[in-house]
């Protein structure tokens, strides 16, 4: 089982079969997942937080209000980190809170917080498994995206016989594993990401660039990889890094040093994604020695080359994406941009907002597509903006 690059958040809730969870943490470590566990008290009373911490390196998330190990807000930012939640063993009390929105303790409330996938598997009496308020519970869940994995049937903890057992680890473990599999649905296609800002040097120690910090463009890229894309990373200098066998990350400084690597890799690509803050001039000389100190310095800046543009005017069957960021004018700005640049579709990023965009790991934008038709997103992290851009437009794009 192949489970690279994948996180996986684990929610345990009390009951006995919690007991088969270190199992389950070992063999979605053994497949390269990086796994952390969210528990309920009751949980603890069936398998230890040192048991979980040994086997996965990371504390514990079961005390809503644990200043020391957790912030307040550890329900969102675990959420934001994992690709799935696999709710395991899941008992009829925490199915039951699941699916009326409760939120009292750290599975049930992260659980309200997630917006991925979920995956519960059961572990109850099997009476309790045949109660029509339980069976009503999960058609609930199930009719919000919720993948159940069967109980099994046999011998149970309370010595009865029925449904209600826990699916085994590897069980539980195949199931997510043809999951993912599943979603491989851009393996095939090779595509440019550029991210991050490019840097014009005006002498050794100073450059002309700008703000952006690559969160985007790195987060589109590793949703592509996740959904099987080969991806041709080129960033500019950021703080960022990945590590993704499907991503190839090359690094750049100026705008033609990437104009020069997006050249290289563009005949084998299926697209470019071109999200990166392109320095609009750069220094017309630059100094070799260190600029001293005087009143007044003036440097010179000229046009550099728009990569785009560039690309645009060599392509063959590649589709482009730009993004546009305006601080005014908006739309108008950004369709003028999807023409001039002969562009699939063009992304606004509103510079108007401060507290979202360039820097933040939040932010809204609007897709223009060159049909005509135009989708806004919701104000969301740039993670799921990346899946947003992903389903309403890189899937299309990439089927055309
Ligand atoms: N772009 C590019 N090469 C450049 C400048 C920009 O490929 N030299 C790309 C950006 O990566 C982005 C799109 O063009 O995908 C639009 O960039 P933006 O900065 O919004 O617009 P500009 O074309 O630079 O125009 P202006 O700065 O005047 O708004």
């Amino acid at each position: 089982m192949n489970f690279q690059n994948k996180h996986v958040l684990i929610g345990i809730s009390g009951s006995i079969a919690a007991y088969k969870v270190p199992i389950l943490v070992r063999i979605f470590l053994q497949g390269g997942a990086d796994v952390r566990v969210v528990a309920t008290k009751n949980a603890l009373q069936f398998v230890t937080p040192t048991t979980i911490k040994t086997l996965t390196n990371y504390d514990v998330y079961y005390e809503m209000f644990d200043n020391v190990h957790f912030s307040g807000t550890e329900h969102i930012s675990i959420t934001d980190w994992a690709d799935i939640f696999v709710i395991a063993p899941a008992t009829a009390n925490i199915i039951g809170k699941m699916a009326h929105g409760i939120a009292d303790d750290t599975v049930s409330t992260s659980f309200l917080a997630f917006n991925k996938q979920v995956f519960i598997a059961p572990a109850m009496n099997v009476k309790m498994w045949n109660n029509p308020i339980l069976q009503r519970n999960i058609d609930i869940l199930k009719n919000l995206g919720v993948i159940f994995i069967q109980p099994e049937s046999g011998d149970l903890a309370c010595g009865y016989q029925g449904t209600g057992r826990m699916a085994e680890p590897l069980d539980i473990a195949k199931y997510i594993d043809d999951y993912f599999n599943s979603q491989q649905i851009l393996s095939g296609k090779k595509i440019i990401v550029t991210a991050g800002p490019t840097h014009e040097p005006i002498d050794p120690v100073r450059f002309v660039g700008n703000k952006s910090s690559g969160k985007m463009g790195f987060a589109i890229a590793e949703a592509l990889a996740n959904l099987g894309a080969e991806v041709i990373l080129i960033s500019g200098p950021t703080c960022l890094t990945i590590s993704h066998s499907n991503v190839k990350l090359i690094n750049v400084t100026t705008t033609q040093d990437m104009l020069d690597k997006c050249i290289e890799y563009y005949d084998d690509v299926d697209g470019v994604i071109m999200n990166a803050a392109v320095a609009d001039f750069r220094p017309v000389n630059f100094s070799k020695e260190k600029i001293k100190k005087s009143e007044h310095l003036t440097i010179e800046l000229v046009k550099n080359t728009d990569i785009l543009s560039q690309l645009a005017k060599m392509k063959k069957h590649q589709w482009l994406i730009g993004f546009a960021l305006e601080t005014d004018n908006e739309l108008s700005n950004a369709l003028e941009k999807l023409k001039s640049k002969n562009l699939d579709a063009i992304i606004l990023n509103s510079a108007k907002d401060e507290n979202i965009g360039m820097g933040s790991d939040y932010n809204q934008i609007t897709i223009i597509k060159s049909d005509g038709s135009i989708i806004p997103s919701d104000v969301d992290t740039k993670k799921s903006l990346a899946h947003f851009i992903i389903e309403k437009l890189v899937v299309d794009l990439c089927n055309k």
